[in-house]
């Protein structure tokens, strides 16, 4: 039953006290975020974790966090993920034989001038491929930050593996959508304006989505628009660019938790990101209209696959010296991908 379960995590934190630590990633399930020792957007938990001595850390959000987890605390410190399929298909889409090849073409025709940039939302191979070649990661929460550094090193860049974060956020910093180029990894082919020249090219985005928060549309923003005209719109820039321009605001998961604090009661949000973060918003306040823009609600499969189920198992076995699903990154790869996680937290 459920409240067995809760029990058997009550007691397994209770047994391990500081030895434990819990972070949970705003998507999660309330059922998981309950037990959070901390929550937060996947730059404060990558932060948190370089700061933490607690020699576990069950990590409740997806795989690529809990090896940014595994790479940022020390070597005697475990790293476990309640269910190994907690993946994310955007980090999926971008596999290092791909971003060779990518990188071969694309250094073929910029030769030096490009930095590569990627996603937190990538994996520890691709990490590692931006420290090697001078790179550093970005989260939605300082993307912006990170573009600006990567100008000041290179021409040009790739950023990996999201096209709408790369896109939303240099258009915001001033670059015309005609300086942006997209990488296909499927086709290994460069798609930009005919009538622009490559040299013109500042930012290559590499051709990968969110398939949660590309359910979001214009459409849905103009029937709003009609019905509740005073309604405010709020999406997360992994949105497309056409629903980031006809939103009100575009913010990471922390910038739209801080708005909706600041926000008068009474007032009215439509909010584009995953569904249990725009539940938990509905929940909290009870005094504004909060809701999400997609009627249906878009929720992350693999965020949601960690639950009390998963979370109860692993803390068992845990007390059993069981590392169920720990997650370890190859120190070769660690070392370099260290090197763009590093130069990241360095400018936030
Ligand atoms: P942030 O936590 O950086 O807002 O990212 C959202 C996300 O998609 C995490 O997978
Ligand atoms: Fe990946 Fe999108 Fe899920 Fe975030 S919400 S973990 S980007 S699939």
């Amino acid at each position: 039953s459920m409240a067995e379960k809760q029990e058997r995590i009550k007691k397994a934190k209770k047994f391990f006290g500081t030895d434990l630590l819990i972070p949970g990633h705003h998507y999660q399930r309330e059922e998981v975020i309950q037990f959070a020792d901390v929550t937060g957007d996947s730059l404060q938990l990558a932060q948190l974790c370089g700061q933490e001595s607690a020699p576990f850390i069950v990590f409740c959000g997806v795989h690529f966090m809990a090896e940014t987890a595994d790479m940022l605390t020390t070597a005697n410190q475990r790293v476990m993920l309640p269910d190994l399929q907690a993946g994310c298909s955007m980090a999926d889409m971008a596999t290092m034989a791909q971003t060779n090849r990518a990188w071969d073409a694309l250094t073929a025709q910029f030769s030096d001038t490009i930095l590569p940039l990627t996603y937190v939302n990538s994996s520890a191979d691709i990490k590692a491929f931006c420290g090697r070649h001078g790179g550093a990661c970005v989260t939605s929460s300082n993307a912006a930050k990170m573009i600006e550094w990567a100008f000041s090193q290179k021409e040009r860049l790739l950023f990996l593996p999201d096209q709408h974060l790369g896109r939303n956020t240099a258009a915001a910093l001033g670059i015309p959508l005609a300086q942006m180029a997209v990488w296909n990894p499927l086709t290994h082919e460069l798609e930009m304006a005919e009538d622009v020249s490559w040299q013109e090219i500042k930012v290559i985005l590499w051709k990968g989505h969110c398939s949660v928060h590309e359910k979001f549309t214009v459409e849905q923003i103009a029937t709003i628009r009609e019905k509740e005209p005073e309604t405010k719109i709020i999406v997360h820039p992994e949105c497309t660019y056409e629903v980031v321009q006809a939103a009100d605001d575009a913010g990471s998961t922390h910038y739209i938790i801080e708005q909706l604090k600041r926000a008068a009661p009474g007032t009215s949000w439509a909010v584009g990101t995953e569904m249990n973060l725009v539940n938990r918003l509905a929940m909290i306040h009870q005094d504004k209209h909060v809701y999400s823009l997609n009627k249906t609600m878009c929720a992350c499969l693999t965020m949601n696959r960690i639950d009390l189920e998963h979370l109860a198992w692993t803390l068992d076995l845990l007390q059993e010296g069981v590392y169920q699903y720990e997650i370890k990154v190859e120190e070769k790869v660690a070392v370099d991908a260290r090197l763009a996680l590093e130069r990241m937290l360095a400018h936030v």
